[in-house]
């Protein structure tokens, strides 16, 4: 006899997680090496794989290693990569010229995966940060205090058909200036590019979790500071209301696909964004993210594959379609068991 009757409960939630089958058949999100873009770097030359110190199993590479890294993504069924070029700091200037040079080093690269892995989508940066002295994302006002908006979107239209003539599948605008979607729509259509996609980094904050990226591709040094400040363009992490309307805009004038950047900060966002939106989400798990739980990983105070899973699960979770991740080669290795 037990020594006191049940409880009368309507419902007992814990029947559905008593065995692992049944906790199996009662999930609702599930992370497929499908769901993740890797994010890449680039360097001129033939050298070795450069490490990042604040990113651990993240390199910059030569073209030739990329495309190796590149054949590998697709064999483990990740379905598309994103390029980020480092300049050398004798390339960069005020205006970000080397953004248009025809040869430019990311339009070799893009060349080169889609020649060697054609079923591999490439996504490419649309920003001029790699490519100015100062790393901001656009070329700067006359006062120099400010990054000049419409003569920054005629730079990146033509830019973002350089990029589409070498072949990319989208091009991701990343400078948050006001209009530029719908200027790039109409320069690719204009161009013949009408099949070229937009995923539009529509909802990106001024984040102080974009430090290690700007170590990768140079942008910090540039500047002098990882914390530069890009608050006359980026969002305020403050807010929400603000970010709807940046995706509402950007989906009006032709994006393919929004963007939530960072992702695991901002979870609310990409949910609220998800509700309000009928574009598919495209989610930016950021270098910060990513150097956080190696940090602490390495201290011994979490376990890497664990968080590493749930931080990727909680941004589905919240309505992420698909996800950029440093993370995207590991979880394919770990999904395929
Ligand atoms: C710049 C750009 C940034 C990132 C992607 N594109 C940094 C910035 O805005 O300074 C950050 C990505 C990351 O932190 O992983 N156009």
């Amino acid at each position: 006899m037990p020594d006191h009757s049940p409880l009368d409960l309507a419902r007992r939630p814990r029947r559905l997680r008593r065995t692992p089958a049944v906790r199996a058949l009662v999930e609702e999100t599930v992370l497929r090496p499908q769901d993740f873009i890797a994010p890449l770097f680039v360097v001129e030359g033939k050298g070795k794989p450069e490490p990042i110190a604040s990113m651990p199993g993240v390199f910059r590479r030569s073209i030739t290693d990329l495309v190796k890294e590149c054949r590998e993504l697709a064999a483990l069924g990740i379905p598309a990569v994103a390029l980020f070029p480092k300049l050398d700091s004798r390339r960069k200037d005020a205006e970000g010229t080397a953004a248009l040079h025809e040869d430019a080093l990311v339009l070799r690269a893009v060349r080169a995966v889609k020649t060697a892995v054609p079923g591999l989508t490439v996504i490419t940066d649309i920003a001029l940060d790699p490519y100015t002295t100062h790393g901001h994302d656009g070329v700067l006002t006359r006062t120099g205090d400010d990054v000049d908006n419409d003569r920054t979107v005629s730079i990146l239209t033509r830019m973002a058909v350089l990029h589409a003539r070498a072949g990319v599948d989208f091009v991701a605008p990343s400078d948050m200036m006001d209009g530029r979607v719908g200027a790039i729509r109409r320069a690719l259509d204009a161009a013949g590019f009408t099949h070229t996609g937009i995923v539009a980094y529509s909802a990106k904050f001024a984040s102080a979790y974009y430090g290690p990226f700007r170590e990768a591709v140079g942008s910090a040094k540039a500047a002098g500071t990882h914390l530069l400040g890009k608050d006359t363009y980026q969002l305020n992490p403050a807010n929400r209301r603000e970010a709807l309307v940046e995706a509402a805009l950007d989906a009006q004038e032709g994006a393919d696909i929004v963007m939530v950047k960072p992702a695991g900060p901002y979870l609310d966002i990409i949910r609220e964004v998800r509700n309000a939106s009928d574009r598919p989400v495209a989610a930016y798990q950021v270098s910060g993210e990513y150097a956080q739980l190696h940090a602490a990983a390495k201290l011994g105070w979490l376990d890497l594959a664990r968080t590493r899973h749930e931080s990727l699960l909680a941004i589905k979770r919240a309505g992420a379609d698909m996800i950029l991740t440093y993370f995207a080669k590991d979880m394919a290795v770990a999904l395929r068991g």
